[in-house]
């Protein structure tokens, strides 16, 4: 997959760039990732990339010029044009996979009071949001979207069945996981993940996975695909629940 990114700060990404799951994937040839300077593509001597916002108000607005010049030096037949920007579709695990698939993502990172509205009604195929608060620049929520993205493209994470089982990608929160000491404290691993029985320690994970969604996502319930099996948890769940 190709990736553009284009920042006023390209030094935000120094870090990401050689870091961990994007590093590796660049190592590996599946990412070809590329930051542009915004400020690059201006025409002034003064690089110049805000200006005032039309009818006043306060904060300066990224001027549309040097952003449609930067997407237009990149942009091939098969690019998708996504600005970072809160009043985007909030970002999913489900918008993560589909743009995984995808061969080329131009991002663009908003500042100040925003991005001149000609950029997403002409230029972008979609804006995305992380969420809803808001942060002073795209490049944070850009770094998030990225990492989400670049984990999903085949190859990239060695072991995929970690990837199959992560939160949402089933519906569900994940199972809470234990590695070693066995009794750390006094606090003890669940005896069952000792035992060796791979079925019995997958109902365990099954349902360690529905008591988490239940306690701190109960919504994702309404929507996810349960078998009649998580059913039978779910009941044994709230019933322990009430016991306690
Ligand atoms: C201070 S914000 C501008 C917010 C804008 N005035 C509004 O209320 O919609 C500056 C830039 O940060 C980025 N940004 C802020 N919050 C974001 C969020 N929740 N998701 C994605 N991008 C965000 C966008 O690129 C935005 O253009």
């Amino acid at each position: 997959m190709k990736v553009h990114i284009i920042t006023i700060f390209p030094e935000y990404f120094q870090g990401i760039i050689n870091t961990g799951i994007i590093k590796i994937a660049q190592s590996k040839n599946l990412l070809d990732l590329k930051i542009l300077n915004l400020r690059d593509f201006t025409d002034d001597p003064y690089r110049q990339v805000d200006d005032y916002p039309y009818g006043g108000g306060a904060g300066m607005i990224l001027k549309p010029e040097p952003i449609f010049k930067a997407v237009n030096s990149i942009k091939e037949e098969n690019s998708k044009v996504i600005l970072l920007s809160p009043q985007g579709k909030t970002f999913n695990q489900k918008m993560a996979f589909e743009l995984s698939q995808l061969p080329h993502l131009i991002f663009i990172c908003g500042r100040y009071k925003g991005v001149d509205g000609r950029v997403s009604e002409y230029l972008c195929d979609m804006e995305i949001s992380i969420g809803d608060y808001i942060l002073s620049g795209g490049e944070g929520a850009c770094a998030v979207v990225l990492e989400a993205i670049v984990r999903l493209i085949e190859g990239v994470v060695g072991d995929y069945e970690s990837i199959e089982t992560d939160s949402f990608v089933s519906g569900l929160l994940d199972a809470t996981y234990y590695t070693r000491p066995q009794d750390f404290m006094g606090y003890k691993v669940p005896e069952v993940l000792l035992s060796g029985n791979h079925e019995l320690i997958r109902k365990w994970r099954r349902k360690s996975a529905l008591l988490n969604t239940l306690k701190n996502r109960p919504d994702l319930l309404k929507t996810a695909n349960l078998t009649e099996e998580d059913k039978k948890l779910l009941k044994e769940i709230e019933k322990e629940l009430k016991e306690k």
